[in-house]
């Protein structure tokens, strides 16, 4: 059944491609906002739950799985996500800052190849608490690529592979757009300036 969790909280999700910068922004967020007295949850997705790690050790190329395969490690390491750290922390009235959410899975999982409608009717069951603000960091392939350099060694990080993947988080609705290309400072700003509209 469905849960209406009793929630006073705020869900902040940053979203985009690999190299964009996120963890940075969201460390920056995190400590601007504990600085001005906010009980604040910093998390990731993939979480480093035993989905999680399925995932990174396909991702290593460990072994093989099918695209509807990989598609339910992310779900499955939601699940617990959403139950173990992002509902406890809304029902307390803490901000949750959460390195990729759900626009991942749309985006990423529709640039392996999986159906567009089937992935956005699998985050309708209503177990899935809705962000009240996604900020996309959005920056050129090319310069995510550039900012990854040797670090770039995963299956998803390839320059053909994310132009699909940028491709895709265009197409979604209700993303605010920050760009990601300036320097870190800036980028923050504007986050900053995202976040502040959101808190009033
Ligand atoms: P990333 O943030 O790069 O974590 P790490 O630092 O552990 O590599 O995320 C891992 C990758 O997983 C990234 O390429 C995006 C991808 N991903 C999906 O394809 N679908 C999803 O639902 C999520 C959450 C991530």
């Amino acid at each position: 059944m469905a849960k209406t969790p009793q929630r006073s909280g705020r869900f902040i999700v940053l979203e985009g491609i690999d190299g964009a910068g996120k963890t940075e922004q969201s460390r920056r967020l995190a400590e601007w906002l504990g600085e001005r007295g906010h009980s604040v949850v910093e998390t990731r997705e993939p979480t480093d739950g035993p989905w999680g790690r399925r995932y990174r050790a396909w991702a290593r190329g460990d072994f093989e799985a099918a695209p509807t395969e990989v598609l339910n490690f992310f779900v499955e390491d939601r699940r617990e996500h959403i139950e173990a750290v992002i509902e406890p922390a809304l029902e307390k009235g803490e901000i949750v800052i959460c390195d990729r959410y759900i626009h991942s899975t749309l985006a990423y999982q529709a640039a392996a190849g999986l159906d567009r409608q089937m992935l956005a009717e699998m985050f309708n069951d209503g177990s899935f608490p809705k962000p009240d603000l996604i900020l996309w960091l959005r920056l050129p392939v090319l310069l995510a690529m550039e900012r990854m350099g040797q670090a770039a060694t995963e299956r998803f990080e390839h320059s053909e592979f994310l132009d699909r993947v940028d491709e895709e988080y265009a197409r979604l609705e209700g993303l605010q757009v920050v760009d990601a290309s300036r320097e870190i400072e800036q980028v923050q700003r504007g986050v900053r300036e995202c976040v502040e509209r959101l808190l009033g």
